[in-house]
Parts: structure tokens; sequence; C-alpha cells
């Protein structure tokens, strides 16, 4: 437990809390899920997960991580004193690591953007943006070593202990991020037939509703909450007494729902002004963006070039600091549960994962028979723990404290000792007794046929 107080800050842990929930999820699967499951009215059922479902399932993980001071499935074994609660903690840990393998691939291709976008490679009309990716993901190798190669980079960083000074650089480096993004916002819906984008994301359709597409929204905030993999769990051990865990779970979620809707109106409105379709996938961002960056500063293109590089550069180190976090909860599982020393139980995450990634890599590339269930294993692995583990996860969660905690260290966890939202306790209580799993079953019932 002596590794426990690297990371005391109070600073350090909410901007590290922050930093696993604003990454890729916001900027690269936000965009595409909302582009394949019709637009605005998705955009509705995500905010409405993320403010029923998702601000109370951060706080039941709150207060399990921060009441048991310990990695995700000893925090459940504590509380619950054995009993088989331990489990939704290695689910959390299994789910974290299977997430690592898979985000790593998709760090790994901005990666490569960034490179290419130092070399000038990427710029071009909309087809040469287009080929580019085709060419560069479904090589064998190039990919899939980017992928390892930023695994190992959250290795060497969960393991120096220079995690810290990431999370304090996140206090310079994600307000600027966000700047960007609302200048790219402007510079895409300046393009011609932009739009079309803005309604689309806007204008909500309800007719393209159905239970996939609630699925997906769940799945969705549950994934960019980072919520349900016991992340937020092992976070919160590291919380101050005096955090609090209400305001914490809401300015987070605010924050990473914002930067997911400027993400959208910098995709669509560029998307549908070069003519790129709105549901061709992950590999959206990835072909729509550079456009933005060339067409929209056709007069200045050195900003463009300079941009393209900030904007990047960026992107990786958001994806870092979701890596970091999804690293963490198998190190510290490990650590805690054998007594290994740290760089060993970072090894075996750092394996298995690099494994995981370069199988997935090659399944969107040069192998597209690695399939499960009629999925490349990327998609599989992105579909299971989004749509399945995560809201299983979450769901636990809220059962756990809304039932078997006993309600004096709930009351004293999110009230902090009585010091401050008592208004809220009640309304939390019912929230996550009955509200959350109720509605997240039905969303998986629904999704089965059998509502
Ligand atoms: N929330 C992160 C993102 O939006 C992804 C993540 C999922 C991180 C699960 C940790 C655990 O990019």
């Amino acid at each position: 437990m002596s590794e426990r107080d690297n990371f005391g800050s109070k600073l350090g842990i909410v901007l590290a809390t922050a930093g696993s929930a604003v990454g890729l999820g916001n900027v690269w699967r936000f965009p595409y899920m909302t582009g394949q499951n019709g637009g605005a009215a998705f955009l509705l059922l995500y905010i409405l997960c993320i403010l029923l479902l998702g601000i109370p399932g951060m706080i039941s993980e709150f207060i399990v991580g921060r009441h048991a001071q310990a990695n995700a499935a000893y925090a459940y074994d504590k509380l619950s004193r054995g009993r088989p609660w331990r489990l939704v903690g290695y689910l959390g840990i299994f789910s974290a690591s299977v997430i690592l393998g898979f985000y790593a691939v998709v760090a790994g291709w901005c990666c490569q953007y960034l490179y290419a976008a130092i070399s000038g490679e990427v710029s071009g009309d909309a087809d040469y943006v287009r080929n580019y990716f085709a060419t560069f993901s479904s090589n064998a190798w190039q990919p899939a070593l980017w992928g390892v190669a930023f695994i190992v980079l959250t290795h060497v960083i969960v393991v120096k202990g220079v995690r810290l000074g990431i999370e304090r650089a996140s206090k310079w480096l994600m307000p600027i991020l966000f700047v960007l993004l609302l200048i790219l916002v402007v510079a895409s819906c300046s393009l011609p037939g932009s739009i079309n984008g803005i309604r689309f994301l806007l204008m909500p359709d309800f007719s393209k509703l159905n239970s996939h597409v609630l699925l997906e929204a769940l799945g969705q905030a549950f994934f960019s909450l980072s919520l349900g993999t016991a992340c937020l769990c092992t976070y919160a051990s590291y919380f101050s007494r005096q955090t609090n865990l209400l305001q914490s779970a809401g300015q987070i979620a605010v924050l990473d729902t914002l930067v997911a809707l400027l993400s959208g109106l910098m995709i669509f409105p560029a998307a549908f002004s070069v003519g790129v379709s709105p549901d061709c996938g992950p590999s959206l961002i990835f072909i729509t963006l550079p456009n933005v960056f060339q067409q929209a500063f056709s007069m200045m293109p050195l900003v463009g070039y300079l941009v393209c590089i900030l904007f990047y550069a960026l992107l990786v180190f958001a994806a870092l600091t979701s890596t970091i976090s999804m690293h963490e909860i198998g190190t510290a599982f490990f650590t805690e549960k054998f007594n290994l020393k740290r760089r060993y139980s970072a090894w075996i995450v750092t394996t298995a994962t690099a494994i995981l990634c370069v199988f997935c890599s090659l399944s969107v590339g040069a192998y597209p028979d690695l399939q499960v269930l009629g999925m490349s294993l990327m998609d599989f692995c992105d579909q299971m723990t989004a749509n399945f583990m995560l809201p299983l996860g979450g769901m636990l969660a809220c059962l756990f404290v809304g039932w078997y905690v006993p309600k004096k260290t709930v009351h004293a966890e999110f009230t902090n000792e009585g010091s401050t939202n008592q208004r809220f306790y009640h309304v939390y209580l019912f929230v996550v007794r009955y509200v959350c799993p109720t509605g997240i079953l039905l969303v998986f019932l629904h999704q089965l046929g059998v509502l």
C-alpha cells in the first residue's frame, strides 16, 4: 500500500479523473457513434443517459473507492466483507484491460497522423485523405507497432511515477485542446454546405430511434465517463476526505459532454461539406479532419499546418491520460493483490494488452478474417465492453451502494460526514436504488427483444 501515496495531491486527483474521462471517447468515438446512429436523436439519448444514469453511477464508484482506499477488487471485497461483490471489481479490471487493448490501436492511428502532419504527408484532396487512411490502416505491422508503442509509453509513465507530472501538464494542455476545438468548430462551420452537418447533429429525427440506438447511447455515455470499469473507483481511492463527490462527478460529466459536443460540431459540418458519409464508422475523424485543416486554412497554409500538428499532439496527449487510467487499474490490482513490485504488475498488464492490441489492429487491417460473432475482433471488443460490460459494471456498482453498503457509510461519503450535499442525499439514494438499475436493465431487455 505504500505506493498509493505517490498520487496524493488534491489537484492532481481531480485532473487525473477528468483526464481519464476526456479522451478518444469524446473526439473519436462520440462522432462516429453519433454518425452511425442517426445524429441529433442519439445525442439527446446520450445526454439523458449521462444525467440519469452516468452521474449517479460515477458517485457510486467514487463512494466505494474513497471509502475503501484500495484497488477496485479489494475495495468491493472490503465493503462486502467477502461476499461475491468483489466480482464487480474483477469485471471492471477486465473491462479496462480489454478497452486498453483496442483503444491503443486508435491512439496509435493518432500517433501516425501526428507524424504525417509533421511531415506534411496527410494533405491533399478529399480522395487522397480517404485513401491515405485506407492504405495506412491496412498495412499489417505499422499500425500495430504504433499501438504497442503507445502501451509501452503508458507503462513507462505508470511505473516511473512521472504520472503526477503528466496530470499537472494536463492542467495547461486540456484548456488548449478546448480552445483549439473551438477554433476548429468555427473553421469547420465556415466550409460550404456545413449547415447540413449542423442540422444532422442538432435537429433530432425521432424516426431514427430504436432499441439499438438506445443501447449505443448508454454504452457511449459510460465509455466516455470511464464508468463501469472500476477506473473511477480506483482513482477515488486517492481522493481526499474533503473532495465533494457530487460536485466532482457533475463537473467531470459537464466537461466531458462539452468536449464531445464540440467534437461533433467540428466533424459533422466538415464531413457533410466534403462528402464523407457520417456513418462511415471508426475512420470518420481520420478521413474528415485533414480536410478541415487544409480547406479552412487554405489562405494561411502555414497556420493550417501548425494547427494540424498541435491538434494531433493534443489528441495523443488526451488519449494518454486515458490509457494511464486503464493501465493503473490493473497495475494497482496486481501490486496490492499479489504483493508484487509495481514494475512487475505493470508488465503483466502491458504484455496482455499489447497482445490484444496487435490482434485488434490486424483485424481491422491486414487480416479481416479475425472475426468474432461476425464482427472484426476490434469491433467485438469495443461493442462487448461499451454496450455490455460497462453498463453491467455501472448497474452493479449502483445496486451495491444502493442496497448493500451500510447507509451510514453511504451517507458519510456522500455528505463528507454531514458537512455538504445533505439535501441531495435522498434523491441520490432513490436514483441508485431504483432508477439506475431498472433503467439499465430495461435497455438490456429492450435490446434482447424481450420488451
Ligand atoms: N473515458 C475515456 C475516453 O473517453 C475512455 C476510458 C474508458 C478510460 C474506460 C478509462 C476507462 O476516452
